[in-house]
């Protein structure tokens, strides 16, 4: 994290933390991997951008972060956290580090990330749906929100044209769509769920869907860099991932140099969204400097 952006997540991060022993499920005594490999999944070494992106959301609308947002928050990391398992498995990127540790399935066994990917789906949309402290309207709206950006018009349509893509040269329009489907759709949705339980007005949410989708796309375009530029080890994932597995990328698409401006151009559209807000926003705004230039 950048000192800025720190400043504002280290006090989110501590209501988070604590979160995953509160509302993962126990193990079963007769089937304890289950449960384990959703809590190692879930676990350590994330940089929970997403949960950051709630809490950050509704700073911006000046409201304190509640037990509500701890749900919403919680849910687009377990949604999150389901779709690294599954796109680590070996009939999608067949990784085997991850958040500097062995993959779910090289931990467990393939079965077994399957379940706990498809558990942690199911606990994503339970944690929405059972938020008492929210009314029934909003729980359907933040379902929905979650449904939509996940799946077949959102994450995993993104996660098939990614699949499709290995070996194929795509056009700019072709890769932003991948892009904009595969990560765009739940860091959008992360910023819209944290806005809706916090009462945002409707304009309010236009302008924080368009800094969400400048960010959402540059998210993914300093990934493919950092799959050139970074180590291993700060990565915590298998650097040159994507070129060994030839898959497009920005930097395969427009080199090194245009990848990074195409990053800083975002990042300037995505705080041009944000000119409404006031001081609230601030922590939006790191973010947004933090997602286009972290190492890992
Ligand atoms: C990695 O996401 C997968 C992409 C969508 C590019 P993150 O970089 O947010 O992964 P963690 O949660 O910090 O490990
Ligand atoms: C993964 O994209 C996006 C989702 C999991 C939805 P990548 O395949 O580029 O992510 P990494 O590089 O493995 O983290
Ligand atoms: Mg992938
Ligand atoms: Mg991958
Ligand atoms: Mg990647």
């Amino acid at each position: 994290m950048s000192p800025e952006f720190d400043h504002y997540a280290r006090p989110w991060r501590s209501r988070f933390e604590p979160l995953l022993r509160q509302y993962l499920p126990q193990p079963d005594p007769q089937r304890p991997a289950l449960a384990e490999a959703m809590a190692y999944s879930l676990g350590s070494g994330g940089k929970r951008i997403r949960p950051m992106l709630v809490y950050a959301a509704s700073a911006a609308l000046n409201r304190a972060p509640d037990s509500s947002l701890d749900r919403v928050a919680l849910s687009v990391e377990c949604l999150h956290a389901y779709s690294l398992v599954h796109d680590d498995l070996p009939a999608m990127d067949d990784d085997d580090l991850r958040r500097g540790h062995p993959t779910c399935h090289i931990a467990y066994d393939e079965a077994t990330a399957i379940l706990a990917g498809d558990a942690l789906q199911a606990l994503a949309f339970e944690l929405l749906a059972g938020c008492e402290t929210l009314t029934a309207a909003q729980r359907v709206a933040l379902v929905c929100d979650l449904a939509r950006a996940s799946g077949a018009s959102g994450m995993v349509l993104g996660q098939a044209i990614d699949l499709g893509a290995v070996d194929q040269q795509l056009t700019l329009t072709e890769l932003e769509r991948m892009h904009r489907h595969k990560t765009g759709a739940l860091i959008r949705a992360s910023v819209t769920m944290g806005a809706r339980a916090s009462e945002a007005g409707e304009r309010q949410l236009v302008n924080l869907i368009e800094y969400a989708e400048a960010i959402g796309l540059a998210f993914q375009v300093q990934d493919d860099i950092l799959d050139v530029t970074a180590d291993t080890g700060t990565l915590g994932k298998r650097q040159g991932a994507d070129v060994s597995r030839h898959k497009p990328t920005y930097v395969s698409l427009l080199g090194l140099d245009g990848a990074r401006a195409k990053s800083h151009e975002l990042l300037e559209q995505s705080l041009g969204a944000l000119n409404d807000f006031g001081a609230g926003a601030d922590a939006l705004r790191h973010l947004a400097r933090y997602v286009v230039e972290r190492d890992h």
